[in-house]
C-alpha cells in the first residue's frame, strides 16, 4: 500500500509532517495515514508537470500509447489486490471493485488506441496560393479532481486520454480514497511513465484546489463531483479561464411503460438503483411506473430488494456495502423522513441497519410508494440505496416530470414500442439514455450531462477533445 504523494517521480510527505487518516467506511478502523500537502506542494507538483510536459507531447502517440497499455496491463496484473484495496477504503461489494478495475483499465486501452487518431485537417482555401491547416496539439497541464464513488475508473477516464493527448497531469483524489490513486501512481513508475508526467497529491481540498486553480501554468480542470462542487470550482477557474470538463451530480428518472417487458425492467432497476449502494451520479433516483403495469413490477422489485445481502464489502455475497460516511447516511435519512412526512408509504427498508461488529453506516434497501413531487426525494440527489415510486398515466406527463429538474446526466426508460422508443429518447433532456438498459456507461460511448449536470464528454473519441486545442495555420505560397 502506497501512502505518500506522488511529484516529479519521488514519494513524498508533507514537509511539516501533516498526515490525515483513512478509514474503512464499513468499520471504522484506520487503514492508512496519508500526506495532507500545503498549498505550495500543490505548486511545486504543478511545476513538475510542466516543466515535463515539453518532453512528453513530444514523443510520438504511439510512444505515449505504449506507455498506457503498459499501465493498464500492470493494473490488470494487479487487480486482485487493487479491487480488495477499493474495497477496505470505499465499502463497495468486492465483485463490484473487481467490476471497476475491469471497467477502468478499459479506458486506458481505449486511450492508448484513440491517441494515435488526433488527425488534424487541411480546410480547402479560398484562393489558389494558400493552404489551410487544422491542427489538433495536448491542451499542457491538467488538474485533475476525483471522487470516492469510483476511486479507480473516474481517474483512468481522465488520466488515459490526458496522456494519450500528450498532457501532463496533477491529480488530486478525494480523501475519503485516496489509496486507489496512489497505487496507480506507483504503476504509473513501474511501467516507465516519466517523471512529472503524472504528479498525485493529497490533502485539504480548498487549498489544494486553490493552488492548482490559480497557477497560469494549469489550462484545464477535469473535475467529476457534486454540482455544488463544480459551480465553485467554476468560478475559481475563470480567473486563468481554464478549459473545463464538469461531470457534476444526475437525478435520474427510470421509466416503465405499461408495454415494456417487465422481468427485464426489474432486473435492470436493481442494477441501475443499488450499483455502489445507490452511490452513483448516474443511479436511478425516481422510479416512475405506468399504471397498468405497476402492481406487476412493484411486486417483483420488492422480492428482489428483499434478497439484497448487506454487510462488509469483503464478505463474498454482500451486495450492499456502507455508505461512504455520516454525512451521506444523514442525506438518506433526511430524504427518507421528507417522503414519509409527505404520505410516502415505506414498503421495505426505511432505516439504518445495525451489524454486529460494524460501523452505524449501512443504510437498508428501501422501496417507497406513493411518492410525490413536492417530496424532497423527488427534486435532489439522494446518493443511496432508496427507491422512490411515482404512479403515472401517460407518456406526456411523465416526459413533463423527467424532465422538470435542473440535472440532465443520465435518464431510463423502458419500452417495447420502437416509435415511442425514439420519440422519448428525444425528449427526454439528459446526455444519457438508457433506453430499455439500466447500465450504459461503457468505454466506447460519450458520458456526460447537460444543466447542472455539467458538460464535456468522457468517453469513446469524443473524450480526446477536451484534452486538445485546435490550432489553425495559414499557409501562404510564395509563387514559383
Ligand atoms: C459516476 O457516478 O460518476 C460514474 C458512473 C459511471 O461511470 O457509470
Amino acid at each position: 500500500m502506497q501512502s505518500q504523494c506522488l511529484i516529479d517521480g519521488q514519494w513524498v510527505a508533507a514537509s511539516d509532517g501533516r498526515t490525515f487518516a483513512v478509514t474503512n467506511p464499513a468499520t471504522d478502523e484506520v487503514i492508512a495515514e496519508v500526506p495532507s500537502l500545503s498549498a505550495s506542494e500543490a505548486t511545486i507538483a504543478v511545476e513538475a508537470a510542466h516543466d515535463a510536459w515539453p518532453a512528453w507531447r513530444s514523443r510520438t502517440a504511439a510512444d505515449r500509447g505504449a506507455l498506457i497499455s503498459k499501465l493498464a496491463h500492470l493494473m490488470r496484473r494487479d487487480a486482485e489486490q487493487l479491487a480488495q484495496l477499493m474495497t477496505l477504503e470505499q465499502g463497495k461489494p468486492l465483485a463490484e471493485a473487481r467490476g471497476e478495475m475491469a471497467y477502468g483499465t478499459a479506458f486506458l486501452d481505449w486511450a492508448a488506441e484513440e491517441g494515435k487518431r488526433l488527425y488534424g485537417e487541411i480546410i480547402p482555401a479560398s484562393v489558389t496560393n494558400k493552404r489551410l491547416l487544422v491542427l489538433r496539439q495536448s491542451v499542457g497541464v491538467c488538474a485533475i479532481i476525483t471522487p470516492w464513488n469510483f476511486p479507480s475508473a473516474m481517474i483512468t477516464r481522465k488520466l488515459g486520454p490526458a496522456l494519450a493527448a500528450g498532457c501532463t497531469v496533477v491529480i488530486k483524489p478525494a480523501e475519503d480514497t485516496p489509496l486507489s490513486a496512489l497505487a496507480i501512481g506507483e504503476l504509473c513508475m513501474e511501467a516507465g511513465i516519466p517523471h512529472g508526467v503524472v504528479n498525485i497529491i493529497t490533502g485539504e481540498p480548498n487549498a489544494l484546489g486553490e493552488a492548482m486553480l490559480n497557477d497560469s501554468r494549469v489550462r484545464k480542470l477535469s473535475f467529476t463531483g457534486s454540482t455544488e462542487v463544480g459551480k465553485l470550482l467554476m468560478a475559481k477557474a475563470s480567473k486563468n479561464l481554464l478549459r473545463l470538463s464538469m461531470e457534476l451530480g444526475g437525478h435520474a428518472p427510470f421509466i416503465v411503460f405499461d408495454d415494456a417487458d417487465v422481468d427485464h425492467a426489474v432486473a435492470s432497476a436493481m442494477a441501475c438503483k443499488f450499483r455502489n449502494s445507490g452511490q452513483t451520479c448516474v443511479c436511478a433516483n425516481r422510479f416512475y411506473i405506468q399504471d397498468g403495469i405497476y402492481d406487476r413490477f412493484v411486486s417483483k422489485f420488492t422480492t428482489l430488494i428483499e434478497q439484497l445481502k448487506i454487510g462488509d464489502g469483503r464478505t463474498e455475497g454482500v451486495h450492499v456495502g456502507p455508505l461512504i460516511n455520516n454525512d451521506a447516511i444523514a442525506k438518506v435519512e433526511a430524504h427518507v423522513d421528507n417522503a414519509r412526512s409527505h404520505g410516502g408509504t415505506v414498503r421495505l427498508g426505511g432505516e439504518r441497519t445495525m451489524l454486529k461488529g460494524l460501523a452505524d453506516r449501512f443504510y437498508a434497501p428501501t422501496l417507497i410508494e406513493k411518492c410525490t413531487a413536492d417530496m424532497q426525494i423527488a427534486r435532489e440527489e439522494t446518493f443511496g440505496p432508496v427507491a422512490p415510486i411515482f404512479r403515472f398515466k401517460d407518456e406526456t406527463q411523465v416526459i413533463e416530470h423527467a424532465n422538470d429538474t435542473e440535472y440532465g446526466l443520465a435518464a431510463y426508460f423502458f419500452t417495447q414500442n420502437a416509435s415511442r422508443l425514439m420519440r422519448v429518447a428525444e425528449a427526454l433532456d439528459y446526455g444519457i439514455i438508457g433506453a430499455n438498459d439500466g447500465v450504459p456507461s461503457t468505454t466506447q460511448a460519450p458520458f456526460g450531462g447537460v444543466k447542472h449536470s455539467g458538460f464535456g464528454r468522457e468517453g469513446g473519441k469524443y473524450v480526446m477533445a477536451e484534452y486538445t486545442e485546435l490550432k489553425y495555420v495559414s499557409w501562404g505560397m510564395v509563387p514559383v
